[in-house]
C-alpha cells in the first residue's frame, strides 16, 4: 500500500485533534482510502509544551523548513491560524507542488484568491472544509454534491459564541453583558470577544460561503456587518410577542437579480427550523434551484468536529493524488468580485424600538416621517415607559436600508425622541 506523508503546521486545539485522528485511525483510513496516511512532522512554537497524550513527541519540530522543504511530504495541513506566517508557509508549500489543507477562515477570506490562483498554477489541491462551521460538511457539499444547482440563498447561524449568548438571553431573560461574562467563564467566549460578538468571525465565514453561492469572490468590505452587543432582553421579549426569535444570521442571497451578503441580528419566525438551533450549535440552510431547501446542523467549532473536516479533506486529496487537481474547488475564488448592485436594490422588513415623550402628536409625526420615505408600518405597539415617556415599537413592510436610514435620521431629530434603542432586520423567508 502506498504511503502518503503529511506535515502538520500547528498543534493547538484543532491540530491536536487532527494528530489524534491520523494516529488512532490509520488502519481505518487505509481501508477506506487505499493509502496509508502518515503524519510525518508537526510544526510547533514550543517543543516542551505539554500536549494531549497519544501524539508522538518525536514528530515535533520548531523549524518550518523541516516540513516545507521535505520532498517526501505531499500534503501540508495548516491549523496554526493568523495571516502571517501561515500565508507564506502555504504559498511556499504550493510553490513546491504540495497539496494543502487549511482550517484558516481569516486567511481564505482575505487571501483566498491569491492562494487558489497559486494552487491552480502549480496544479495542486487547496481544500478548506474546516474553514467554515467546523464539523458541518458545507464546502464540499456546495462544491460537489450541489454542483447541479444554481444556489439561490444561504441562511446560516455560523457563530457558536453569539448563538450561545442569544439563546441564554432568550431562555432566561438575562441581559447581554451578564450572559457574555458567563460564556467567558465557561470558555465559550474569548477573553477578548470582539471577533465573535461584533460579527467579524461570521463575516469571514460568510465571505467564503457567499463566493460559493454567488460563484464569484466577494470582498470582506462588501459584507454588511452588525454584531449582537446592542441587543437587549427587551428586544428579545418584543420579538417573542410578535412571534419571532433573534439570531445572528449570515445571509447570502439573490433577489430580483441582485446579490446581498450580510451578517446581522435578525428576527426569524419562531416556527422556522433555524429558530430552534440553540446554544453553541451552528446550522446552515441552503436553497438550490433543483434541490430546494437543505439544512445542516451540528458543531461549528471544537477540536474533534473541526479535525473531522480537516482529515476528511486530507483523505479526499490522498484518493485524488493520481488525478489532475479538481478545478471545481478553485473556480469560485477566482476572477472579479461580485457586483452587489445599488444600495436601494435590497429590501427587508425592520423592527424599530424608540423611546419618545408620551404626548399628543408624537405618533402622527413619526407616521408622517415614515410615510414621507414611503415606509409602510405592518405592526405597531406602544407601551408606557418611565414617567412622561413611551416606548414605541413597530415592524415595517419591506423597505430599502437607505430609506429606513433616512427616516430614522429624521425621527432621531424630533424633539420628542429620547432614544432610538434598536433597529433589527426581520426575515420571514417568504419568496
Ligand atoms: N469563535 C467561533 C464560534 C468558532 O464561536 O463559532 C471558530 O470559528
Amino acid at each position: 500500500m502506498q504511503t502518503v506523508k503529511i506535515g502538520l503546521l500547528g498543534c493547538g486545539t484543532v491540530g491536536s485533534g487532527v494528530a489524534r485522528l491520523l494516529t488512532e485511525k490509520v488502519n481505518e483510513y487505509a481501508r477506506r482510502s487505499g493509502y496509508r496516511l502518515e503524519l510525518s512532522k508537526i510544526l510547533v512554537r514550543d517543543r516542551d509544551r505539554s500536549r494531549p497524550a497519544g501524539i508522538d513527541p518525536d514528530l515535533f519540530t520548531t523549524d518550518p523548513a523541516e516540513i516545507l522543504e521535505d520532498e517526501e511530504i505531499q500534503i501540508i495541513v495548516e491549523v496554526m491560524g493568523g495571516i502571517d506566517p501561515a500565508r507564506e508557509y502555504l504559498l511556499q508549500a504550493i510553490g513546491s507542488g504540495k497539496h494543502v489543507v487549511t482550517a484558516n477562515k481569516a486567511l481564505i477570506a482575505r487571501h483566498g484568491q491569491e492562494l487558489f490562483e497559486a494552487a491552480s498554477e502549480n496544479e495542486v489541491s487547496l481544500y478548506i472544509e474546516a474553514s467554515v462551521a467546523g464539523g458541518l460538511p458545507i464546502i464540499q457539499t456546495l462544491k460537489r454534491s450541489l454542483v447541479a444547482n444554481q444556489l439561490l440563498s444561504l441562511h446560516g447561524i455560523i457563530n457558536g459564541t453569539t448563538n450561545y449568548i442569544l439563546s441564554a438571553m432568550t431562555d432566561e431573560g438575562r441581559e447581554f453583558q451578564e450572559v457574555l461574562a458567563e460564556a467567558q467563564a465557561k470558555g465559550y467566549a474569548e477573553a477578548d470577544p470582539t471577533d465573535d460578538i461584533e460579527g467579524y468571525d461570521a463575516v469571514y465565514k460568510l465571505a467564503i460561503l457567499s463566493s460559493l453561492v454567488f460563484e464569484q469572490p466577494i470582498q470582506l468590505k462588501q459584507i454588511h456587518r452588525v454584531g449582537i452587543s446592542r441587543i437587549a432582553s427587551q428586544d428579545i421579549a418584543y420579538a417573542k410577542q410578535f412571534g419571532y426569535v433573534i439570531k445572528l444570521l449570515a445571509i447570502a442571497k439573490q433577489e430580483n437579480g441582485h446579490f446581498q451578503a450580510r451578517v446581522s441580528p435578525t428576527m426569524i419566525p419562531v416556527d422556522h427550523p433555524l429558530a430552534s438551533v440553540n446554544g453553541v450549535y451552528n446550522a446552515i440552510l441552503i436553497k438550490g434551484d433543483a434541490a430546494g431547501d437543505i439544512m445542516f446542523y451540528g458543531q461549528g467549532a471544537g477540536s474533534m468536529p473541526t479535525a473531522s473536516a480537516v482529515v476528511s479533506d486530507i483523505i479526499n486529496i490522498a484518493t485524488e493524488l493520481e488525478n489532475p487537481p479538481n478545478t471545481l474547488m478553485a473556480s469560485n475564488h477566482l476572477g472579479d468580485p461580485v457586483n452587489l448592485g445599488p444600495p436601494d436594490s435590497v429590501v427587508n422588513r425592520y423592527y424599530v424600538r424608540v423611546l419618545t415623550e408620551d404626548k399628543s402628536g408624537v405618533l402622527g409625526q413619526i407616521g408622517t416621517l415614515l410615510g414621507r420615505e414611503d415606509i409602510s408600518v405592518h405592526t405597531l405597539l406602544q407601551r408606557k415607559a418611565d414617567p412622561g415617556n413611551a416606548e414605541l415599537v413597530f415592524i415595517t413592510h419591506p423597505v430599502s436600508d437607505q430609506k429606513l436610514r433616512q427616516a430614522i435620521a429624521q425621527i432621531r431629530q424630533l424633539e420628542t425622541t429620547q432614544e432610538i434603542y434598536s433597529i433589527i432586520r426581520v426575515e420571514d423567508f417568504v419568496e
